[in-house]
């Protein structure tokens, strides 16, 4: 059977493809260190873990659940953005639990994009942005991010395009891969540029609470829940990445198209991940302090192992990856990571997977241990 021509549009994930080479080195018994892959390997909180075990027992626990989630869930991402980022949504209507923010770029775009629509999407940027665009029939249009600017859009060169066509601006603040931020009078300019050109401006914001001693939200903007979504998620903040675990958030109406789509596709979240989940958010502060305390360890020891390579990098990056620039003379991204592959038995990522603008930057994963790390470091 020849499958659908939209299967044309994407590739295999480079990450699928890269990582089988790595575990086919590994079943040489070469001792390979990957630094490639932003999954956290710590675990949840042990009071997450109880949650979700206690759950199990729970009367209806193994049912299907509403496609809105527990209702104590969106009271609980409602809270969790009022704590944090001073953000009200009103848990009936302006946040639905998605499984991983990642399914939110589908549902998002099946929900607001017709064939033909364009989308911006950052360059470097997170690879899901264009193959999504690219599955549902929209036609991606770069938006350069680079060093010179802060790995902040240029506003002003981008309003002298003719924008009509473009129904959605993805942004996502802390920036992946770069771990740049983006400041209040930044986020303003862009809920104002996307209410100028009728673009439907979505936040993608899960390393928020990694490293980063000034979290932001795009709700936080006046005006921004006119124009705006934002996705986050608890595989980063919270160690559960494989439970699939994410948020999206906005007015009513961009949620409702969101339910919309996703009522269709899945039949809700199993009941004691949300219990897990709830218990996650939850969370006191010394959670974030001891998680950061971690990461804290660790990209200090990344810097030492940047230093090696002859790389450069920003240390007011924040997020769990160290975005590091090439020596000068480098030939590219993917021969460099090649050759510290196959002589020295890293793996980092190379820049370009993320965008053109990503040749000549290396990212290192903090989700190594510290031991590993220093492994690394030894072994130049
Ligand atoms: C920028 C960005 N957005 C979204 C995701 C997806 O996260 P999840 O689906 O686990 O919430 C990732 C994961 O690496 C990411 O880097």
């Amino acid at each position: 059977m020849i499958a659908a021509n939209r299967l044309n549009t994407v590739e295999e994930y480079y990450f699928s493809k890269k990582l089988r080479e790595v575990r086919g080195l590994m079943a040489e018994g070469r001792p390979i260190i990957n630094m490639g892959i932003g999954s956290p390997d710590l675990e949840p909180s042990i009071d997450v873990q109880n949650a979700v075990k206690e759950a199990l027992r729970h009367d209806g626990a193994h049912q299907y659940q509403s496609y809105q989630g527990l209702p104590e869930l969106r009271e609980a991402f409602s809270s969790f953005y009022k704590n944090k980022f001073g953000v009200t949504v009103n848990p009936q209507n302006e946040v639905l639990p998605l499984m991983g923010s990642k399914e939110g770029i589908m549902h998002i775009s099946l929900a607001f994009l017709n064939p033909g629509d364009e989308v911006l999407i950052p360059n470097p940027g997170y690879p899901t942005y264009t193959s999504v665009t690219n599955l549902v029939g929209a036609v991606p249009r770069y938006y350069d991010l680079t060093d010179k600017n802060g790995w902040f859009p240029d506003l002003e060169e981008l309003k002298g395009q003719d924008l009509s066509k473009v129904k959605i601006m993805w942004t996502s603040y802390p920036h992946m891969p770069t771990g740049a931020t983006a400041n209040r009078e930044q986020l303003t300019d862009l809920v104002a540029f996307s209410k100028e050109n009728d673009i439907l401006l979505v936040n993608d914001n899960p390393y928020s609470f990694v490293l980063n001693q000034s979290p932001i939200s795009i709700l936080e903007i006046e005006g921004a829940m006119d124009v705006a979504l934002e996705l986050n998620s608890l595989s980063k903040t919270f160690n559960m990445a494989g439970w699939r675990v994410g948020m999206v958030l906005g007015n009513s109406e961009h949620i409702n198209a969101v339910l919309k789509v996703k009522s269709n596709m899945d039949s809700g979240m199993f009941y004691g991940i949300q219990k897990g989940a709830i218990a996650a958010l939850n969370s006191s502060e010394s959670w974030f302090n001891e998680l950061n305390a971690v990461y804290h360890e660790r990209r200090e020891l990344m810097y030492t192992l940047a230093d090696k390579l002859q790389c450069t990098y920003d240390k007011d990056s924040v997020g769990m990856f160290v975005w590091a620039k090439l020596p000068k003379g480098a030939s590219s991204s993917e021969k460099f990571i090649d050759e510290v592959l196959y002589d020295k038995n890293i793996f980092i990522t190379p820049g370009t997977i993320f965008g053109s603008n990503g040749e000549g930057y290396i990212r290192f994963s903090l989700c190594v241990t510290a031991d590993k790390i220093k492994e690394a470091i030894n072994r130049f």
